[in-house]
């Protein structure tokens, strides 16, 4: 696995590829890589001949109160990881690379609607910093996929509507969530946990399975909505939000949506976790 950390260096990599005639994929992800990380580079494999990993916590995404300074940084690991996952090229590149006049003065991509409600109302300005780095990331390796876990629902669908607003020749793909045999969605996150935090939080999945199965017996959005965040409270969490959704927009279920997303935030001691289920309800 070749390890980059200059945008030039990449670029120069990438057309090298390019001349070759193989297809790209970009996996861009914050570090601290779980089984989750490694099925999208897997993934990704299975898309392109060459896999394009990058590794960046983005301060420009991190509220002012948030974790920018704790987010585990765990480089050494998480090359022996990539390496045995045939990752071809990892790209590592420090603040002042991506922001060089600092991310505070860098022309902002923003994507309005979807990067609105939810985690968007929750992380004031989170989902520019998220659009903004992924639009530099496409820009930088131009790969021809790139691929993204769909515990981060709604981020995907940002990604989605700044790539087709922006007209960027790519295609992406959303890679179904990786769940521990609990049913805890992987997340770097996690590791915050204590052991008793970890044991309660896999009430956010069975929730989320709550709901669905009310939603298909047909019970109203709104009493699921009320009763989920009660279980939630029960179970030990703070719910942030837990929201049943158009699965495309984003906007609060009408009777006759069919495709739904449920997504739900809660804050377990201090660690604040997401997830989703996605669901289709059939016509009555
Ligand atoms: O999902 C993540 O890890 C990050 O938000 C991403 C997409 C790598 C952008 O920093």
């Amino acid at each position: 696995m070749q390890h980059l950390t200059h945008i030039q260096q990449l670029r120069d990599s990438i057309a090298n590829y390019r001349q070759q005639g193989l297809r790209i994929a970009l996996v861009p992800t914050m570090g601290n890589l779980h089984a989750g990380h490694i099925h999208l580079v897997e993934t990704a494999r299975t898309h392109a001949d060459i896999v394009v990993s990058t590794i960046f916590v983005n301060p420009m995404q991190f509220g002012k109160n948030e974790d920018l300074d704790s987010y585990p940084r765990t480089l050494e690991q998480d090359k022996v990881k990539l390496t045995a996952a045939h990752c071809d090229v990892l790209f590592t590149p420090t603040a002042s690379e991506i922001y060089p006049t600092g991310h505070d003065n860098n022309t902002v991509v923003s994507v309005p609607q979807v990067s609105s409600r939810y985690c968007g109302a929750s992380r004031p300005g989170h989902f520019d910093g998220v659009a903004t780095v992924v639009c530099k990331l496409f820009n930088i390796v131009q790969p021809d996929t790139a691929l993204f876990g769909l515990k981060d629902y709604q981020q995907f669908l940002v990604i989605s509507k700044m790539v087709a607003d922006l007209c960027l020749p790519l295609t992406l793909v959303g890679v179904p969530t990786q769940r521990e045999a609990s049913g805890l969605a992987l997340s770097s996150r996690n590791g915050y946990l204590s052991d008793k935090e970890k044991h309660s939080a896999v009430a956010l999945i069975e929730t989320l399975r709550w709901a669905a199965t009310a939603l298909h017996a047909g019970e109203p959005a709104s009493a699921i909505e009320s009763a989920a965040s009660e279980r939630l409270s029960r179970a030990g969490f703070t719910p942030d939000y837990f929201a049943i959704c158009n699965a495309r927009t984003l906007a609060p279920a009408q009777h006759d949506d069919r495709d739904l997303v449920i997504l739900a935030a809660a804050y377990i001691g201090k660690t604040r976790l997401i997830d989703n289920i996605q669901l289709q309800l059939s016509h009555t």
